[in-house]
């Protein structure tokens, strides 16, 4: 199946020069032969391809909290770092001062389980707070180990309310209403999706006020990504003007091979500066802090890994 490739317009309407002649797809891997070590392998602290990196200024002090920018952290790509991005850049922002509210909206709750919570021991989750009007935010929301970054907590009952949604009155807007009350306490709200175009993605893009979009570095990885941009125009121009990319995070960078640094090249080609500067290495790191139940930025505070989501927090905090 093919994917529908964005006009230069909508690409460039989403911020940052964009090369419209630039092919998403790239070429599949070459076979291996017997001398891939010594044809893939290249310099492993060489900084990845794409321009030189921009000054990030110091995150200003945070004097009144509030009101929120609400960012989704969407990907329909399966294990591409959504939740750890989400995690982790929220431990990030609430290190430099800011109030942060994460959303667990994927019924897999691994959001939930990366913070040390059990979904399936939850009476209450954020799946009764939207579709339940007698749910007080108050029920479901869960402090974390990180001061000043709270959860509002899922588990797999919220499948159920993509199936029920479709039959809503105003089915998009559900996760807007619900967080409308919570705006004024923070100063971000991030909202991890599950990995799929479904409402209930639909619904965290119409209450969004910019997409962090984790792009793991990988052949194949940007085949989904045209019709991602295309879904997130359509909400901007039927659901939610105000919505836009914040940013494209590499992750699952490999430094030393061939490939990463070849995904890396071609996607800050065709998108420019909306591309972090940030990447994400690919370290055991992070499936370590998931069986922690904690972010990299407390259990290894020390490591590349928590430093790169500390840079991408200044990185979110200037645009
Ligand atoms: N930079 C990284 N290096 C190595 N492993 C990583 C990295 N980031 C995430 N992982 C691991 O990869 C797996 C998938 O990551 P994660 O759950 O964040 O992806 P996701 O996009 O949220 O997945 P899903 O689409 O299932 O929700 C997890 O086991 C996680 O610990
Ligand atoms: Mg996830």
């Amino acid at each position: 199946m093919s994917t529908p490739q964005p006009s230069a317009g909508d690409r460039r309407s989403l911020g940052g020069p964009v090369d419209p002649s630039v092919d998403l797809n790239l070429a599949p891997p070459p076979a291996a032969t017997a001398d891939d070590e010594q044809v893939e392998l290249v310099e492993a602290d060489e900084r990845p391809p794409g321009r030189a990196p921009r000054d990030i200024p110091d995150p200003p002090p945070v004097v009144r909290h509030g009101p929120a920018r609400v960012l989704a952290v969407c990907n329909q790509k399966g294990g591409v770092g959504k939740t750890t991005s989400t995690i982790n850049l929220g431990a990030a922002l609430a290190e430099y001062g800011r109030r942060v509210l994460l959303v667990d909206f994927d019924p897999q709750g691994a959001l939930s389980v990366g913070l040390g919570v059990q979904p399936h021991q939850l009476e209450q989750t954020i799946y009764n707070l939207i579709m339940e009007r007698s749910v007080a935010v108050e029920d479901v929301l869960l402090r974390t180990s990180v001061k000043d970054m709270d959860l509002l907590p899922s588990n797999i009952d919220l499948s159920a309310a993509e199936i029920q949604l479709v039959a809503e009155v105003g089915r998009e807007h559900t996760l807007v209403r619900t967080l409308r009350p919570l705006v004024s306490d923070y100063d971000y709200i991030l909202v991890d999706c599950q990995p799929s175009l479904g409402l209930l993605t639909v619904n965290a893009l119409a209450a969004a006020d910019g997409v962090i979009i984790p792009l793991e570095c990988e052949f194949f990885s940007l085949r989904g990504l045209a019709l991602l941009i295309d879904t997130i125009e359509k909400v901007k121009e039927r659901l939610n003007p105000k919505l836009d990319i914040t940013g494209i995070l590499a992750t699952m960078y490999d430094p030393r091979t061939l490939h990463s640094r070849e995904v890396m090249a071609r996607v800050v080609e065709a998108f420019g500066d909306i591309v972090f500067d940030t990447v994400i290495n690919r370290t055991v790191r992070f499936p370590e802090t998931t069986v922690a139940g904690e972010p990299i930025t407390r259990w290894a505070p020390r490591s590349a890994g928590a430093s790169a989501y500390r840079q991408l927090a200044r990185e979110v905090i200037a645009r």
